[in-house]
């Protein structure tokens, strides 16, 4: 978002008085009041949550462990199962025949599964993982489509204390291996394939070429959900299929009890340098912080048809599909497909065959429907009826001011209040969001933080800045659902979230933002690092650098972001070839062959939307690539930096060509 976008932004949106008369957090005396508990006894205030929202098999003793600092511990002598308190919890509740999953298939058919159903499925495929030797602290890796049997395999995981960590369905082969590698995975679980708009695409192929690229001599079974039936290869001495694992076992199982520290999950996000990283995170912190945001974010209720529609594969699936919203006896959607299949009024459709009525989704999605909805009349929202929805949700990218007002008059009707989630794979769940009974909605801005979260925004050197300044997000106390390490790299973890610059104890977020004058209100201004945000999706423009280079064509190459009216931002790479610099058809060609090739190094989502070739790139005189340069070329705007440390000045008007 522009900074302009922030400073004119001035419409307010106050919760609607029927909203907050009934909600959890009902006006900003009572928010104000939750930030004043927190800040007068903060061990306290958490201890006292995690009492009453967690079931303890036996009870902590310690709130906060900061004597390893920044590698912080919460409630970590206590003992619980996070499976337990998703599944047994709501049955001993009295919700057994209550729908936990309202799963739909990319085709449209509908299966519906109680909390019963989903507790003897866990239990079965847990007792199935048991079988096969798997116990606390082992990694499993899940690769596996949108689906119950996803949901159940991360569950089940959580049951016998063994450590997940889910990727994408859209990574390709090479990223696969690499995470399988990384994690130490003893375990594998897919699909014979992904079904997605009408189209069957592999992923047990996929794995098999994963574990061919070599170094995963751990993975000892690799276990396959029948999705299609389609002709995926089997190799009968290392793969099984997930019917047959789970036939016979029992529907119960005894869950491990694990300390509140024990690794629920490792998952990978991309950072400014290397290769992705495991965010490591806890099991009793960040169940906690699933169940409060559930809560006070999205005010959930017993009658509420939640949806988010984000992937198991992402942060936001983890955390608003198979956890939180089952720890708090939810009744969720969860859906194969996407929004343009079978067309693109396909959500609309969703929300009204299903009622929902909480909407979580990212601004790209709103975007992208927009568009569509302007295109063709028949898909337009309100062709459908809405009314079952009651509140909706924004995540993974600033959302901006013409795209949330459709959100808000088209889809909520101007009756739903958004909560714009501002949040990260790392901090585990919501940080900066509005309450929607309480908070005051102003377009563009994820408003204040969450009551216990001490964010705040200061200078390179860690110093308070005034508000109406832009600077550096931090949150200045540890908080309960936070990473806890960068799997297997102590070090790594704290030079990049706890730099010393800092202090040593501060969390760097990563992004930039502002806080208003008059409010206060936070607006995210975008990544400080090499992060880009393409579609809501994070990716190091480093990692699309090395997979560019990786090709035998290129000699060298330097990818940034630009802005995009679509996707938020979109992947623009400059490329310098060992041979001379391709013009025309060729260059079309040769950009052709690279953008896939870096689908097949990383993954399609990983394609740049654009290729520009030169004889160089800009440099300074030490040989520094000159990346605020290319970012003005990208946005094809004139460059009015000062351009004198630049070795090559000349390559500048080569590369404003698009080729
Ligand atoms: C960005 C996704 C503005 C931000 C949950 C952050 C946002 C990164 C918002 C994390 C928002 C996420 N407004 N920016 N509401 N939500 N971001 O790890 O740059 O995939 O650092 O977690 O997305 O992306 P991640």
């Amino acid at each position: 978002m522009s900074d302009q976008e922030v400073k004119t932004e001035s419409r307010v949106f106050p919760p609607p008085a029927a909203f907050a008369a009934n909600a959890a957090i009902s006006g900003m005396d009572a928010y104000n009041a939750l930030c004043a508990e927190a800040a007068a006894d903060y061990e306290g205030f958490w201890a006292k949550l995690a009492r009453e929202n967690l079931h303890w098999h036996k009870p902590f003793t310690t709130v906060l462990d900061e004597s390893q600092a920044p590698l912080y511990k919460w409630f970590d002598d206590g003992l619980l199962n996070v499976s337990y308190n998703c599944l047994d919890v709501n049955i001993q509740k009295g919700l057994g025949d209550k729908t936990a999953i309202i799963f739909e298939a990319d085709g449209g058919d509908v299966t519906n599964v109680s909390y019963k159903e989903l507790h003897a499925k866990v239990c079965q495929f847990a007792n199935g993982l048991r079988s096969l030797g798997v116990k606390k602290g082992d990694r499993v890796v899940i690769y596996m489509p949108m689906s119950v049997e996803g949901v159940v395999a991360m569950q089940a995981c959580a049951r016998i204390g063994a450590t997940h960590s889910v990727v994408f369905g859209g990574f390709s082969a090479k990223s696969l291996q690499e995470r399988i590698v990384d994690v130490g995975a003893t375990i594998v679980i897919t699909a014979d394939e992904q079904v997605r708009g009408g189209k069957q695409l592999p992923l047990k192929a996929i794995v098999d070429e994963a574990l061919g690229l070599g170094d995963c001599e751990k993975v000892s079974k690799v276990i396959v959900y029948k999705r299609t039936g389609g002709n995926a290869p089997f190799n009968a001495e290392r793969d099984l299929w997930m019917h047959d694992l789970v036939a016979n076992q029992a529907t119960e199982c005894e869950p491990e009890w694990v300390n509140a520290d024990h690794p629920l999950f490792i998952l990978y996000t991309s950072g400014s340098t290397g290769k992705p990283k495991g965010v490591q995170h806890s099991s009793g912190g960040y169940l906690l912080w699933a169940m409060l945001t559930m809560k006070w974010t999205f005010d959930i209720k017993p009658s509420d048809v939640f949806w988010c529609t984000a992937d198991i594969g992402w942060v936001t699936g983890h955390t608003y599909i198979t956890y939180g919203p089952l720890a708090m006896g939810t009744t969720e959607i969860v859906f194969e497909g996407i929004p343009t299949f079978p067309n693109a009024g396909r959500f609309w459709d969703m929300i009204q065959k299903h009622k929902a009525t909480i909407f979580y989704t990212a601004p790209t999605a709103i975007r992208s429907l927009i568009k569509a909805a302007d295109g063709d009349a028949n898909i337009h929202p309100n062709k459908y009826d809405l009314s079952s929805l009651r509140l909706l949700g924004s995540v993974g990218e600033p959302i901006n001011p013409e795209a949330w007002m459709w959100y808000y008059k088209n889809i909520g009707g101007e009756r739903c209040p958004i909560a714009d989630t501002f949040w990260q794979t790392e901090t585990g769940g919501h940080m900066i969001t509005p309450l929607p009974g309480a908070t005051p909605l102003v377009p563009g801005s994820c408003t204040l933080p969450l009551p216990g979260i001490m964010a705040a925004i200061v200078d390179e050197t860690g110093a308070d800045l005034p508000n109406g300044q832009g600077g550096i997000l931090v949150v200045k106390r540890p908080w309960p659902s936070m990473i806890r390490t960068i799997w297997g790299d102590n070090e790594r973890f704290k030079k990049s979230y706890f730099p010393e610059e800092l202090g040593g104890k501060t969390y760097l977020a990563g992004d930039g933002a502002i806080r208003n004058k008059d409010t206060g209100y936070f607006t995210i201004t975008g990544r400080i690092d090499d992060v880009l945000n393409v579609s809501g999706h994070r990716m190091g423009t480093m990692e699309i650098e090395s997979a560019l280079v990786a090709n035998p064509l290129v000699a060298e190459a330097a990818v940034v972001g630009k802005p995009d009216d679509t996707t938020g931002e979109a992947i623009c790479a400059f490329v310098v070839l060992k041979r001379s610099r391709p013009t025309g058809d060729e260059a079309k060609q040769i950009a052709l062959e690279l953008r896939n090739w870096v689908a097949k190094e990383i993954g399609p989502i990983a394609k740049p939307k654009e290729i520009r070739f030169g004889d160089n790139l800009p440099k300074t005189r030490s040989g520094k690539i000159m990346r605020r340069l290319l970012r003005v070329l990208a946005k094809g705007e004139e460059i009015t930096q000062d351009i004198s440390t630049l070795e090559n000045p000349a390559i500048l008007e080569q590369l404003k060509q698009a080729q």
